[in-house]
């Protein structure tokens, strides 16, 4: 990066630069309490009540295809439970596949960037391309546990949610490459927890054949981890050397 990505500007937003306007935004606060009056304590026993009350986000469909439920039968005589693990494998699809989309976000940040770097853009197309096999490897486990890859579980729905912070970052026209690449970061440092944790859940479930194929997408994973990693280290450091 040669050109500079943080710059010194007008920037207003700390108390020191309006001593005055700091002390009349005091005096609003005590003008204008908060809705909802007492201190913090009131709003964690509302969170509680409402946690009491709600539903859960979702459930698991059971296996559409004959086949799928006669092998999900035969998998509960081994692993408990095949539900938790198809759960757990949505999350992981509708995490690679927003991953694919991150990637396409973060080609676009790279390739207008200033001073954009083409070999980035390369290892960016990598880790992409690596993204979409993994989430093919997801939906073809899903597949011989007899699950609907369609179907949205109720970990996927808030894998979803989760990863909105980041696709935010990444498709804000404003936001530098080192800020983006941080929200990747995000992003890798979940993808390696994961895989690690699903090869064992599929490994205690089971289905050794599944597992052999997730080794080989962390592995994957631990080499986007540290590209990334690197990345952000040796551009921050650059700009301050
Ligand atoms: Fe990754």
């Amino acid at each position: 990066m040669s050109e500079p990505q943080v710059i010194l500007g007008t920037n207003r937003t700390g108390v020191q630069t309006s001593p005055e306007g700091t002390a009349r935004q005091l005096e609003a606060t005590r003008m204008f309490p908060a809705d909802v009056p007492g201190d913090m304590s009131v709003y964690t026993a509302e969170r509680e009540r409402a946690i009491r009350e709600a539903d859960l986000i979702g459930s698991v469909p059971p296996p559409a295809t004959t086949k799928g439920m006669v092998k999900t039968a035969l998998d509960k005589t081994i692993g408990k439970a095949p539900e938790v693990l198809i759960d757990k494998l949505g999350e992981r699809l509708a995490f690679e596949r927003t991953g694919v989309r991150l990637y396409e976000a973060m080609v676009a940040k790279a390739t207008s960037a200033p001073g954009a770097d083409p070999a980035l853009v390369e290892t960016l197309r990598s880790i992409q391309a690596d993204e979409l096999e993994h989430m093919n490897i997801v939906r073809e486990a899903i597949e011989t546990l007899g699950g609907d890859p369609t179907a949205m579980t109720p970990c996927a729905d808030v894998a979803g949610v989760k990863a909105m912070g980041v696709l935010q970052v990444l498709t804000d026209p404003r936001t530098t490459v080192s800020q983006s690449m941080s929200a990747i970061l995000t992003i890798e440092l979940e993808d390696n927890a994961a895989w690690e944790l699903l090869i064992e859940l599929a490994q205690k479930g089971g289905h050794p054949l599944i597992a052999k194929r997730f080794k080989h997408a962390l592995e994957q994973e631990e080499t986007h981890l540290a590209t990334v990693r690197q990345f952000i280290r040796t551009d921050l450091l650059e700009q301050v050397s």
